[in-house]
């Protein structure tokens, strides 16, 4: 009988430590990357069509995830819809004009700026 209750304390202690290991708060951290719900906010901007557009005429120089090449990445950047506009009608540096119909480019900046 006393054995039988040893092994039981043993287990118990076991599981105690196991249950340590639970209080790691990666899952957490991950969560909060996971969380913005840029995806859902769709409402603006038709994002097949600012993918075609995007693979038409800018995936060459910042490559096919936005993450950049020719040209700087554009994922996670800081300008707001109006200046990423602003520069696929007039350029920027030694980037030259992109010849978008007004539509498209209003739609495809408004796709990169919430990316
Ligand atoms: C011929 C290559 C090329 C093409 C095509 C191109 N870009 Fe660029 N892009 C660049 C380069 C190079 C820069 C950096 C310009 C600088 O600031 O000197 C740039 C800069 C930008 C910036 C500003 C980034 C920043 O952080 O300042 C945006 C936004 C941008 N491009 C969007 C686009 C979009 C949208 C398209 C397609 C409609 C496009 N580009 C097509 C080469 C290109």
């Amino acid at each position: 009988m006393k054995k039988i209750l040893l092994a039981l304390g043993t287990v118990v202690l076991l599981t105690a430590c196991g249950g340590g290991d639970d209080a790691v708060p990666a899952p957490e951290e991950e969560a909060v990357v996971d969380e913005p719900a840029t995806e859902e906010a769709t409402g603006d901007f038709d994002a097949t069509a600012a993918r075609e557009s995007y693979e038409a005429s800018c995936i060459h120089c910042h490559g096919n995830n936005l993450q950049g090449g020719g040209g700087p990445g554009l994922a996670g950047g800081e300008l707001t819809a109006e200046e990423i506009f602003e520069v696929i009608q007039n350029g920027q540096g030694t980037m030259p004009p992109q010849n978008l119909p007004s539509e498209d480019a209003e739609n495809l900046a408004q796709w990169i700026a919430a990316q």
